[in-house]
């Protein structure tokens, strides 16, 4: 059983072109200085990026794993500023309906069915924040895509499930660090994907088939601002187990 899987796994692995790479501490100095030096950056200037420049983002993105090697993730690409604004418009609206939930009793009853009463407690402590993003929406500034040139989605069959986010958000890790690398700037706008699991419009508004769901969003431009240094992580939490007998 676990030989034909093994097999199954291995034919639907392709070898087509290219070297591999060949592991040296200069490889992992660079790969730690760019993990490092990623960061969400959140003012763009207006120039349009390119569409080769998205396209090797993308070609990150597409390798990054997937569950069972199945390479669900889809892509979207938006760049026109009418589609982002409507998006920003529908996201503001799909946010407040969750912050209007934690207002009422049956609101709040629903929430803790679906999502579990710790799940139910951390929309309920969000919901400020979340009230003043769309207050300021509706004013006028974008504070949820943040007049991003471009908007990346990730999105799959939902018949996935689990795996299919997972994968998504792997390549879209990818495609961070793959814009970090370029010199764009890019951030994660969860809003978005919050947003479309309770305002269908935003799928329509994308021609998503109606199969299909959106995992991830990242927001992506040149930058007006880079950083000049790396900030501090918490230390990893970690349990080492059995490393007494190594
Ligand atoms: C799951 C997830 C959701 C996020 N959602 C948003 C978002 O909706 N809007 C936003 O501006 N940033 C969002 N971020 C970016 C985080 O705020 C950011 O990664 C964090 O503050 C650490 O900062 P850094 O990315 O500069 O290291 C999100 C990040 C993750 C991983």
């Amino acid at each position: 059983m676990k030989a034909s899987l093994i097999i199954i796994c291995i034919e639907k692995i392709k070898v087509t072109e290219g070297f591999l790479f060949i592991p040296c501490l200069h490889f992992f100095s660079q790969v730690l200085e760019l993990v490092r030096s990623r960061r969400s950056k959140r003012s763009f200037k207006q120039t349009p990026v390119e569409r080769d420049v998205i396209e090797k983002v993308l070609e990150a993105a597409r390798f990054a794993p997937s569950g069972h090697n199945e390479q669900t993730t889809e892509f979207i690409i938006i760049q026109d500023k009418k589609t982002l604004n409507e998006i920003s418009s529908l996201t503001a609206e799909g946010i407040g309906k969750l912050a209007g939930y934690t207002k009422n009793p049956i609101g709040r009853y629903m929430m803790r069915r679906v999502m579990g009463r710790r799940g139910a407690a951390y929309v309920t402590e969000l919901a400020p924040e979340i009230e003043g993003l769309v207050s300021l929406h509706k004013s006028g500034t974008d504070w949820i895509l943040r007049e991003t040139p471009v908007l990346l989605l990730f999105c799959a069959d939902s018949a996935g499930g689990t795996s299919a986010s997972i994968n998504a958000n792997l390549a879209l890790q990818n495609a961070a660090l793959a814009a970090e690398a370029y010199g764009l700037g890019c951030f994660y706008v969860y809003f978005v994907v919050v947003a479309s699991e309770r305002v269908d419009s935003i799928a329509k508004l994308v021609s998503l088939p109606e199969t299909h769901a959106i995992y991830g969003a990242l927001a992506m431009g040149y930058p007006r601002l880079t950083y000049k240094k790396w900030p501090e992580r918490n230390p990893a939490k970690v349990t080492w187990v059995g490393t007494d007998q190594l």
